[in-house]
């Protein structure tokens, strides 16, 4: 099962860019924008990764942002993960970035956004991976702040392909953020938001970004399997779910494989995804494969959630029906060699 999900081609939907951090790029970085980090070295700065629940994550995630300073940052930041990403037989990925978090510390728009474009560019001319890009508001900032990014953007529209909304969930719910989501849906962007699992009141969240905000995809949202009326409703609009196992294991203990297992058999749009994959130390593949060892999935199971990420990706039919199609063909390829 470990080698078959390894070379699988996959697509992945539910990444920060800033929770792809290595700490050997964070220390690379500090030395050169002089940037004073608490840890004398790589590892000691690991070790002292030590979050079970989300403000606990976020409070260590929005420290290490310190280190991104300029233009080519972002670049080697988004370069770095996506080589890391086509090593693991990914194939496709829709980025999450944070711009409240780096403009509040003084970097400008343009820096952030032009670093990680250029990067996306050029790994899908060296490396052969297809990325886009999702602008992420912070739900713990103001709604103003968050339509201030969103005009900051409009320049650089063809870069992005949606707007998702991340950070602290208690007492932001997705209504606050209403109008601003209205508008970047009006500017034909496709929009998410996180319903973190085991949230206050998460499933008036859920409810909201369904019914108010209308959204097209939700990240997490384990806690719909909570109601039947949500799990309906969910299907209904053929919704996709970016489920993430070990970002969530850090709060429930658990890779949430029984959760999984009910939104498969509830033939909900569930995949798997790393979330910030250098703080919680496992990416795509490492998900996929502590999941199944979990949960023991089948590899029809596993299939199913590789499939789904392609069939919700905002991505045209017909590169999707492509990236199906070279899924189809490498399980019939493997299963053939290991029948033999
Ligand atoms: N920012 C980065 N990762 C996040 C997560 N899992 N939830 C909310 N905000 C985040
Ligand atoms: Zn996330």
């Amino acid at each position: 099962m470990q080698r078959f999900i390894e070379n699988m081609p996959k697509a992945e939907l539910h990444v920060h860019i800033e929770g792809t951090l290595e700490p050997e790029l964070s220390f690379a970085l500090a030395k050169k924008n002089k940037v004073e980090l608490s840890y004398e070295t790589p590892e000691a700065l690991i070790s002292a990764y030590d979050f079970n629940d989300l403000p606990s994550f976020l409070a260590i995630y929005y420290a290490g942002m310190n280190v991104l300073v300029e233009e080519d940052d972002f670049y080697q930041l988004t370069y770095q993960y996506l080589s890391k990403a086509r090593s693991q037989e990914i194939l496709y990925v829709e980025i999450f970035f944070d711009p409240q978090a780096h403009t509040v510390r003084g970097i400008s728009f343009e820096t952030i956004i032009t670093g990680i474009h250029k990067a996306q560019v050029d790994a899908e001319k060296k490396l052969g991976i297809k990325s886009q890009l999702i602008m992420c508001f912070l739900r713990d900032m103001s709604a103003e702040s968050a339509m201030q990014h969103l005009v900051l953007a409009k320049p650089h529209l063809d870069w992005l392909v949606g707007v998702g909304l991340d950070s602290d969930e208690r007492n932001n719910p997705p209504s606050k953020f209403y109008e601003v989501f209205s508008e970047a849906k009006k500017w034909g962007l496709k929009l998410t938001m996180h319903c973190d699992v085991n949230q206050k009141n998460t499933l008036v969240h859920i409810k909201q970004c369904i019914n108010e905000v209308q959204v097209d995809r939700i990240d997490h949202g384990i806690n719909s399997l909570e109601s039947n009326e949500l799990c309906d409703l969910i299907k209904e609009k053929g919704l996709g779910l970016t489920v993430c196992p070990v970002s969530n294991q850090f709060v429930v203990q658990s890779l949430t494989s029984d959760e999984i297992h009910q939104m498969l058999a509830k033939d909900m749009l569930v995949t798997i995804n790393s979330d910030d994959p250098a703080y919680f130390r496992a990416y795509l593949n490492e998900n996929l494969i502590e999941l199944q060892k979990e949960g023991k999935f089948s590899q029809d199971q596993i299939i199913t959630l590789v499939s789904n990420a392609f069939k919700v990706a905002w991505i045209d039919d017909d590169t999707k029906e492509n990236y199906l199609q070279q899924l189809q063909r490498y399980v019939s390829e493997y299963n053939l060699q290991h029948l033999n």
